[in-house]
């Protein structure tokens, strides 16, 4: 079975009760049994991980493919828009990457507009909610069914 690899970045941990305006009530404990859901009824395994620290989650991109990873779909939240270790561990995986957002980042403050992950992903959604998980997960199904 292919593995995929989900990364919840910054304060995702907070889903369901941080600015339920613009995230969405959903928990992440919830969201993430949907993907598990999903995941079964597409025959592929998931390795789900939320992390705060940005080193923390480059190891994790670090390791992946020695863990048998296939593909990752990650919303690295704040460090979308900073984070430049972590684009340079997603292009030295060598891994498809899908980038999810729950919120528009295109539509928000100008400093959310910059992704510096988006240009070494294969695609990214961005604005459907949780919905955009949903998305990201069918997305990335396809590419390593792919591969
Ligand atoms: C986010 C958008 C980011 O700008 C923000 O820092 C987040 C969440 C989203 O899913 O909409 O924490 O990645």
């Amino acid at each position: 079975m292919k593995k995929i690899l989900i990364i919840h970045g910054p304060n995702l941990n907070l889903l369901g009760q941080r600015q339920t305006d613009v995230y969405g009530n959903m928990t992440l404990d919830k969201l993430n049994l949907r993907l598990e859901e999903l995941a079964a009824e597409a025959k592929v395994l998931l390795s789900i991980v939320q992390s705060n620290h940005e080193g923390e989650i480059v190891d994790i991109i670090g390791k992946a493919k020695d863990e048998g990873i296939n593909g990752i779909l990650i919303n690295p939240a704040a460090y979308t828009h900073t984070s430049v270790a972590i684009r340079d561990a997603i292009l030295a995986v060598n891994l498809p990457v899908v980038e999810v957002h729950i919120s528009n980042i295109y539509a928000r403050e100008d400093f959310r507009q910059k992704s510096l992950i988006s240009p070494v992903c294969t695609g990214q959604i961005s604005g459907f909610g949780s919905e955009s998980y949903v998305l990201g997960l069918k997305a990335i199904v396809d590419i390593v069914n792919k591969v």
